[in-house]
């Protein structure tokens, strides 16, 4: 499969070398060495009817045995995790890293860049506008009531509210499982902005300033509160995380909404933490 792959993406025109690799150990770890991005998307995907939570069992131990691999092969590289649920699948990795002693909080992501990219389609839907035009800010988790769109903060304060929106954000992943009838989840939106995550860390690592990207990170912000993961607009740099954005200014309903995404973000982030101590 892999090699196979490797084959597929070789024919892109793009300025590069593709080299696909067993999926062994040895080819693991010889797929890791030297690596300055490791993008994690690994694991089974959701059925209908299940939450991203359900998914914990299997994809625990699949994500904790690459972060094992990442932290011997590429300790330096930034982490990027696509792999479900990741309000816990990034805590796990920092378990692991910190485990081997090389555990950096700059270079661990927890890629939420879809839930930008959907609200800002829908919020296009209803408002007629361009998509790529609507910058909304979402933050928190990335998971059901731990997404918590800030509409106060765009152009379009009216649509804060708007439940229907609301739950599109929040539920997003969940219609293309349901399209999708049993055959998997979000692959090809997800890419897309998987894509766009990776880019933009390529781009800070090359100097280009200002690079902002939401994204689920070691965070000060909510520390207090027991929680040590938290999504917010992060600005990129050589070092990976530069400067870990403020949720700033929200309304009184998008408080209640960050209410229940604290209280639900510190059990999923707790989940995983506990998962790595009982099963190292
Ligand atoms: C998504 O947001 O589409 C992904 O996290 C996959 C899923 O299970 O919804």
């Amino acid at each position: 499969m892999a090699p196979g792959v490797a084959a597929d993406i070789s024919h892109i025109n793009t300025k590069s070398k593709v080299t696909g690799y067993d999926p062994t150990p040895s080819g693991l770890a010889a797929a890791l060495k030297g690596a300055e991005i490791v993008l994690i998307p690994a694991g089974v995907p959701r059925k209908p009817g299940m939450t991203r939570d359900d998914l914990f069992n299997t994809n625990a131990s699949i994500v904790r045995d690459l972060a094992k691999a990442a932290a011997e092969s590429a300790p330096d590289a930034n982490i990027l995790v696509i792999s479900n649920p990741v309000n816990s699948t990034v805590p796990i990795v920092a378990e692991i890293f910190k485990a081997k002693g090389v555990y950096n909080p700059k270079r661990l992501f927890g890629v939420t860049t879809l839930d930008v990219v959907r609200a800002s389609r829908f919020v296009s839907e209803i408002k007629n506008t361009d998509p790529k035009d609507e910058n909304i800010v979402v933050v928190g988790g990335h998971s059901g009531v731990t997404i918590v769109p800030l509409f106060s903060q765009s152009s379009h304060p009216d649509l804060v509210g708007n439940a229907e929106l609301l739950n599109r954000v929040q539920f997003g992943g969940d219609e293309v499982v349901k399209a999708k009838d049993g055959a998997g989840s979000a692959t090809l939106s997800m890419a897309m902005a998987g894509a766009r995550f990776a880019e933009s860390l390529l781009r800070a690592a090359q100097g280009e300033k200002g690079v902002v990207e939401p994204t689920f990170v070691d965070s000060p912000l909510y520390k207090d509160q027991g929680v040590e993961f938290f999504a917010s607009k992060v600005e990129l740099g050589p070092s990976g995380v530069e400067k870990i954005h403020e949720v700033g200014k929200v309304t009184a309903e998008e408080q209640k909404l960050l209410d229940a995404c604290i209280s639900d973000l510190k059990k999923n982030i707790d989940k995983g933490v506990a998962f790595v101590a009982q099963n190292p």
